[in-house]
């Protein structure tokens, strides 16, 4: 899809950063405080790296980010790892688990293929978080932080408050270098409760499948 190059694309370019999602971490980060120095980072849809980039930087040499995409990410960076793999994949857990058993905030720029049938795009966007939401129940250490992306729709009320019941702090945030006029916008968790979750809790209900 053809993306007009922006302020913040040529500014990312200019600051050495991977892409303009750069920026939206960049942003997100300073106003919640969900990455810290000495933290395990867990970054799902992680193509081509440029919130793995950011995170890498801001765990520094005492943190560890681990990556996952469907594409490749080539670069490489300080205390960092990747996995290629498909979030839906039944051992993708294990994958993460041989790595780092724990982590303290799970990061995730996920999209669908967007179709542009606004609808249809929002439905898988909620479909990747719920998905995001059970890895957590596992990944996530007690208190940990949750950041997703979501695309908007009449799903969004029912995932928050799937959330509010695993995070004590949920809030909805654009940055503002996300574009305007993107139905994308970012949900912050802090706080994870980390009791069993049962995962029939949180499928969508029946008419959304
Ligand atoms: C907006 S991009 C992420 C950009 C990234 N945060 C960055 O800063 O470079 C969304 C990514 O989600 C990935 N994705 C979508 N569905 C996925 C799935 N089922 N498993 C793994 N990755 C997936 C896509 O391949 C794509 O690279």
């Amino acid at each position: 899809m053809y993306q007009k190059k922006d302020g913040h694309y040529r500014m990312a370019k200019k600051e050495g950063y991977k892409s303009r999602a750069s920026f939206k971490l960049i942003q997100l980060n300073n106003k919640f405080n969900l990455i810290k120095k000495g933290y395990n980072v867990l970054d799902f849809g992680a193509a081509p790296g440029g919130w793995m980039q950011i995170a890498s930087a801001l765990v520094g040499d005492t943190g560890l980010v681990v990556g996952i995409d469907l594409k490749i990410v080539k670069d490489k960076f300080p205390n960092s790892y990747f996995i290629q793999g498909d979030i839906f994949e039944n051992d993708i857990s294990k994958k993460i688990i041989k790595i780092q058993g724990e982590y303290n905030t799970v990061i995730s720029d996920l999209a669908p293929k967007i179709s542009g049938i606004r609808s249809l795009d929002h439905q898988k966007s909620i479909e990747l978080n719920y998905r995001v939401l059970e890895l957590s129940s596992i990944l996530l250490q007690y208190k940990g932080n949750l950041l997703m992306k979501i695309f908007q729709g009449e799903f969004t009320k029912e995932l928050i408050d799937n959330l509010k019941n695993e995070f004590y702090y949920v809030k909805i945030s654009k940055p503002e270098s996300s574009r305007p006029a993107s139905r994308e916008t970012y949900v912050i968790c802090k706080g994870f409760k980390k009791r069993k979750l049962k995962i029939e809790d949180i499928e969508l209900s029946e008419e959304s499948a």
